[in-house]
């Protein structure tokens, strides 16, 4: 199957080189991201693959099914950048759902532990040979709360290293799981209770700036906000609005509202145009990483591989276990040979 590999980065190649000797295809790489202008280059693809900040609205996805791309296969697990109703009845969607859970909730605890023990500030100030600790003070974790938004595949294995760290775990998802050891609670009594608040549900109409104004508010005022699931799950404004007033204690943010133009890139010798990313940028209690948290040799075989299998049963007729479509809310009926339609 011939590939059109939008957004590539040097590491995309590394591993899907490899991969794509392993199972025959052929990919053709673009280090742009896909959008309706520069759909027309998937013409002779069969395979279109995108990553977490190309574009696949309606107009795109007409583009794409005139030029005959049959499936687009995400190598990503998070799928908020499809319009499904668009792709229904023309391109199967594909993703992959799992491929190291362990990767994003450990740097989601990369980002909690250097926040609360501003090992990023100790690192510079020691190789300026300035060795004063002033104003690093943190708190012990073990005996305090953590809340966990989502108990999906991430959230669990980040409630569970929360657990081994001898903190209390409260949860919230409304659709809770049995085998869980953490409590389940109402969004607000979480956000009230926990000293440190994870986010780890899609982004979705409902979720979208699900930490608002009104739930920082509800938080502790020393409450660790960690975000490595998607930027618009929170109101980068308010947020703003709640460190300057010293509402919460500090963010950890692997992913932000805006961050198509921005992450991934090196924007060193440019002028941020987003006043809000900057202003972000200036809080000595705000961490940002730039979408990283997935990026393991593990997670990058994994994906790799997924991928190709994806692209491999879509080229078979087989069933297409990863595939999405927008009755995948609920469970996908998979009507048509184990694919959606
Ligand atoms: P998952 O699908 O296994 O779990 C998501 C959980 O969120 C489910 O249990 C679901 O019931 C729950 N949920 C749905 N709506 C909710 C709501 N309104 N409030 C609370 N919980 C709700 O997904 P997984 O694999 O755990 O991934 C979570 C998110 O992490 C993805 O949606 C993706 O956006 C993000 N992600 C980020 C990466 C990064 O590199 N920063 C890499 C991979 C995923």
């Amino acid at each position: 199957m011939k590939i059109a590999f939008y957004d590539t980065k040097p590491y995309d190649k590394v591993w899907f080189d490899t991969m794509a000797q392993e199972y025959n295809a052929e990919i053709k790489y673009f280090d742009f991201k896909l959008n309706a202008e520069t759909a027309c280059l998937s013409k002779g693809s069969d395979v279109v693959c995108i990553f977490v900040n190309d574009t696949a609205d309606k107009e795109t996805l007409d583009i794409l099914h005139e030029n005959g791309v049959k499936l687009l296969a995400l190598r990503s697990a998070g799928y908020n950048n499809v319009d499904f109703k668009s792709a229904f009845g023309k391109i199967h969607v594909v993703r992959v759902p799992d491929y190291s859970p362990a990767a994003v909730a450990e740097h989601a605890i990369a980002l909690l532990l250097t926040l609360n023990r501003k090992t990023h500030r100790a690192y510079s100030r020691t190789r300026d040979n300035n060795f004063n600790i002033n104003g690093f003070i943190g708190i012990d974790l073990a005996g305090k709360t953590a809340g966990v938004i989502g108990t999906g595949k991430i959230g669990r294995v980040f409630a569970g290293i929360c657990k081994g760290f001898g903190m209390s775990v409260l949860a919230y998802d409304p659709y809770p799981v049995q085998d869980l050891d953490v409590k389940y609670t109402g969004l607000d009594e979480l956000l009230e209770s926990s000293d440190v608040i994870s986010l780890h549900c899609p982004l979705t109409p409902e979720t979208r700036h699900m930490i608002n104004r009104e739930n920082l508010e509800k938080m502790k005022s020393k409450a660790i906000l960690i975000n490595t699931s998607r930027g618009a799950l929170i109101d980068t404004s308010a947020l703003i609005e709640a460190l300057k007033n010293r509402k919460i204690g500090g963010a950890g943010l692997d992913v932000y509202e805006e961050e198509s133009e921005y992450f991934f890139e090196d924007l060193s010798d440019t002028i941020i145009e987003d006043d809000e990313l900057s202003r972000l940028l200036t809080f000595p209690n705000v961490l940002l990483t730039s979408h990283q948290a997935f990026f393991t040799e593990e997670a990058m075989h994994e994906i790799a591989r997924v991928t190709m299998e994806n692209v491999k049963a879509f080229e078979s007729g087989g069933a297409l276990e990863n595939e999405i479509c927008y009755k995948c809310d609920g469970p996908c009926e998979k009507k048509n040979k184990n694919r959606c339609f």
